[in-house]
């Protein structure tokens, strides 16, 4: 959507709210279905998305806008990560949300706590992004676990864009024995087939033609599956390498596994394990874009 048109909507319409407290007041005085989605800003209608999504399944959406230091490996991403709170209150209100939790670190991580919980499933956690990005995914169970006992919605929103942050995610809350219900939200893309993402905007000129590359590369490896019938994982994964090199791409995963434990397939069978999930990772000038594809299975 336009930026002209998010700013002709009233940003007064929402409620923002800075701290727990508020938060927690404001979730036991809405009525009915709440719905929680857990973001950190810097908003695209690949958010959007998720926003839309929950109202029509959730009385009341609430967006939690949150750069979470915890789950930034690198300190420089951190300081980079962009914030447009304005911008994003007023892109939440014409997308339908009734209210914005936006905390500082402080709120979320008090100095006075010892901040030393730990949450972790290391069997998805340590591999591909894990493995790529030390403590990441410890960092994300931390604030999301944070965020639904603050909010305690019935219904948390997750984006099919980051597979394994929901497969991390569905772990803790399965096994947590959470009581929330955890819906998906199929991958937005740009036109040429590139995933929306916050990251898109610090590639040049040059890099962005490139990162169609990533599609491209899923693509490939689908038409392999889907219309050639090939079932050997490696003959994949080296297509999906080739295309993403021929991209200029530095690959720093592209693999085909097991589409809820993540596990390692010694042959691709859709069939059995109802689809195989494609995941991929490179970068293109420092800019780090990560994308994945389920092949054999309906999106739906
Ligand atoms: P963020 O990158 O802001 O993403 C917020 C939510 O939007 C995530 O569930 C993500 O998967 C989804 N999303 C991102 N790009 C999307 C796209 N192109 N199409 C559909 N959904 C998309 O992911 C995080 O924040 C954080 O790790 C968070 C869960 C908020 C914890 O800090």
């Amino acid at each position: 959507m336009p930026d002209k048109e998010v700013q002709a909507v009233n940003p007064s319409t929402i409620s923002v709210l800075h701290t727990v407290p508020d938060i927690r007041a404001h979730r036991r005085a809405v009525p009915g279905k709440v719905a929680l989605v857990p973001t950190m800003g810097a908003l695209h209608e690949g958010h959007l998305q998720h926003i839309r999504n929950c109202k029509k399944i959730a009385d009341h959406v609430i967006v939690s806008i949150f750069v979470n230091p915890t789950q930034f490996n690198d300190s420089d991403d951190f300081k980079k990560y962009p914030r447009t709170l304005e911008a994003d209150v007023a892109k939440c209100a014409s997308a339908g949300a009734d209210a914005v939790f936006a905390p500082d670190a402080d709120e979320m991580y008090p100095p006075t706590m010892l901040n030393a919980a730990e949450i972790d499933v290391p069997k998805v956690t340590s591999i591909l992004e894990g493995a790529d990005r030390p403590g990441h995914f410890q960092g994300v169970c931390r604030v999301v676990v944070k965020l639904l006992n603050i909010v305690q919605p019935d219904i948390v929103s997750f984006g099919r864009k980051d597979y394994q942050q929901l497969c991390v995610v569905q772990s803790v809350a399965d096994d947590l024995m959470m009581p929330v219900q955890i819906v998906h939200v199929p991958t937005i893309r740009e036109p040429d087939g590139l995933a929306m993402s916050s990251r898109n905007a610090r590639l040049d000129e040059a890099d962005r033609k490139r990162a169609v590359g990533l599609f491209k590369a899923l693509s490939a490896a689908k038409n392999l599956i889907e219309q050639d019938g090939e079932t050997d994982p490696e003959a994949v994964e080296q297509a999906m390498v080739s295309v993403m090199r021929s991209h200029q791409f530095e690959v720093g995963y592209a693999v085909v596994r097991h589409p809820v434990s993540l596990g390692e397939l010694s042959c691709i069978e859709p069939k059995l394990t109802g689809g195989v999930i494609a995941l991929l990772a490179g970068s293109l000038g420092g800019v780090r874009l990560i994308d994945n594809m389920l092949i054999g299975a309906h999106e739906g």
